[in-house]
């Protein structure tokens, strides 16, 4: 399916039209923004993250009674997503106290909540989204009462299964935000994106800030952060292998890690692909990440000073200060 014309773009995405007038193609950047566009940015990788964060989420709900607009992942930015008419609402679900809730009610952040809460503001950049409720939804006409209860009942669904998927990664699902669309049939569906940019993710261990937080506050460490998050997530799934050290030392671990790296050499091989492996350190964990850039192929890796059989240019990204530098291939591609 290719895509015709720019509908539309966004702080986020862009979208297109393609030849059948129920599809759309949607793209995702890398640029950022926070407090309604007044900060504005780029996160090096966030486009091809979120898109897949999103469709892997997605399907996920979808195979357990959520309908989502999803289709096909087209590449790493693009899919194809049923046209739907979004319905004025962002539907904020949170299960611990963070971000505007905090602030608006003089709490600290971290106060976990024995019942989820949903609440909505109106989708209008122009007002800054203002909160409001049902009633308030109803005398604007920005959905059915039956629309509205259907949309409730969907983010408690979603929230309940994306917090067991989250804890599962031992990320804590601290809140997210959700919008949904109308079909040409006027069917509700969950649409937009669901990613670090519209969720909150503390790492349940050391309580770290997963998500657009980092960026929002000038935390640093974003794209690690990012690519932290995507890397757990891929993982879990079950799409590449993800194995976790648990001491930082990684000499007593080569043989895991050799058998990563040659995982993901066959990997690339395997799938005619030449490119660039990445693997992805935090504190001792050791994670196999997945996307592999066109860079040609590198030469054997040295891991410390125990060889490592790869034919692969090897990226080490650390979001602590580990022991390990960059490493790279005989050829010396060094990557970008
Ligand atoms: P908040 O605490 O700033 O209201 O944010 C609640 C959640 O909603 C948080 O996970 C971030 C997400 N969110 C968006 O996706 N888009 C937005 O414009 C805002 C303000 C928040």
């Amino acid at each position: 399916m290719e895509k015709i014309h720019e509908l539309y773009e966004g702080k986020a995405k862009k979208l297109y039209s393609t030849p059948d007038p129920r599809l759309v193609i949607v793209s995702y950047k890398d640029d950022a923004t926070a407090f309604n566009g007044l900060k504005k940015g780029t996160i090096v990788g966030k486009g091809v993250i979120n898109n897949k964060m999103s469709n892997l989420l997605m399907q996920r709900l979808e195979k357990m009674g959520v309908p989502t607009h999803f289709v096909e992942e087209l590449n790493e930015r693009e899919t194809l997503v049923k046209k739907v008419s979004i319905v004025p609402l962002e539907v904020i679900v949170r299960n611990v106290s963070a971000g505007s809730f905090a602030k608006r009610y003089g709490v600290e952040e971290g106060i976990v909540f024995t019942k989820p809460t949903i609440e909505f503001s109106y989708k209008n950049d122009v007002l800054e989204d203002p909160l409001l409720n049902e009633e308030h939804a109803l005398a604007l006409k920005l959905a059915r009462e039956e629309e509205i209860a259907l949309i409730k009942k969907y983010a408690l669904q979603v929230n309940e299964i994306l917090k067991t998927f989250w804890d599962e990664c031992g990320v804590t699902l601290v809140d997210f935000k959700l919008e949904f669309g109308r079909l040409y049939d006027g069917t509700i569906v969950l649409a937009d994106e669901i990613s670090p940019d519209t969720s909150r993710l503390w790492d349940n261990k050391t309580g770290e800030k997963l998500d657009k937080d980092r960026f929002r506050r000038d935390l640093g460490g974003v794209e690690e952060a990012q690519v932290l998050v995507g890397t757990q997530l891929v993982g879990v799934v079950g799409t590449n292998t993800v194995v976790g050290l648990d001491n930082h030392g990684i000499a007593d671990h080569v043989g895991e890690l050799q058998s990563i790296l040659q995982t993901l050499h066959q990997m690339v091989t395997g799938s005619g692909q030449t490119g660039l492996g990445v693997v992805l350190l935090h504190g001792g964990l050791v994670l196999d990440l997945v996307h592999l850039m066109e860079l040609g192929t590198g030469g054997d890796v040295e891991l410390g000073t125990q060889p490592c059989v790869t034919h692969q240019p090897v990226l080490v990204v650390g979001l602590q200060p580990v022991d390990l530098a960059v490493l790279e291939g005989e050829e010396g591609h060094s990557p970008e």
